[in-house]
């Protein structure tokens, strides 16, 4: 049988794996939370400045940077551009928390394993080295920061 070998990530590319890393972190902090029984009060002050300092940053640039890779026009662009659309909402709303987390918790899930496993092989086979040190040079290696206000998770 044939065997199929994970494409590996790009160096470039790399920057934007470790969010993913953090984001798929932050799904796990959330059923923590909830199976802790956090209130959902607590867990959205701090999904808020997630979002704000994490996730606003790193949509703007896929956005920027890698999907025109690929085209806005693209099948597997338009989707990711739609999920981000709709996460953005979920971040955005106030009201029904305990609903509004969960949904959160899995569709945040979900779009990183998307790029990660679809979107991001897909865009690598396409890009060129220019585009790459570009990648490369724009979005470098950061550290994560966290915010020990409310560890609700340990
Ligand atoms: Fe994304
Ligand atoms: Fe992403």
């Amino acid at each position: 049988m044939e065997q199929k070998k994970p494409i590996k990530r790009h160096k470039a590319m790399q920057p934007l794996s470790r969010e993913h890393h953090q984001g798929l972190l932050l799904s796990w902090k959330i059923r923590t939370g909830i199976s802790k029984g956090v209130s959902a009060e607590r867990i959205k002050t701090y999904l808020n400045w997630f979002y704000a300092t994490h996730l606003v940053p790193h949509f703007r640039t896929e956005e920027k940077l890698i999907f025109p890779i690929l085209g806005n026009d693209h099948e597997l662009v338009k989707r990711a551009i739609a999920q981000h659309r709709r996460l953005e909402r979920l971040f955005n709303t106030s009201t029904d928390l305990d609903r509004t987390i969960s949904l959160i918790e899995e569709e945040l899930e979900a779009h990183i394993r998307f790029e990660e496993r679809i979107l991001f092989n897909k865009i690598q086979t396409v890009a060129n080295e220019q585009q790459f040190e570009t990648i490369a040079k724009l979005h470098p290696e950061s550290k994560f920061t966290e915010n020990s206000n409310d560890v609700f998770w340990e």
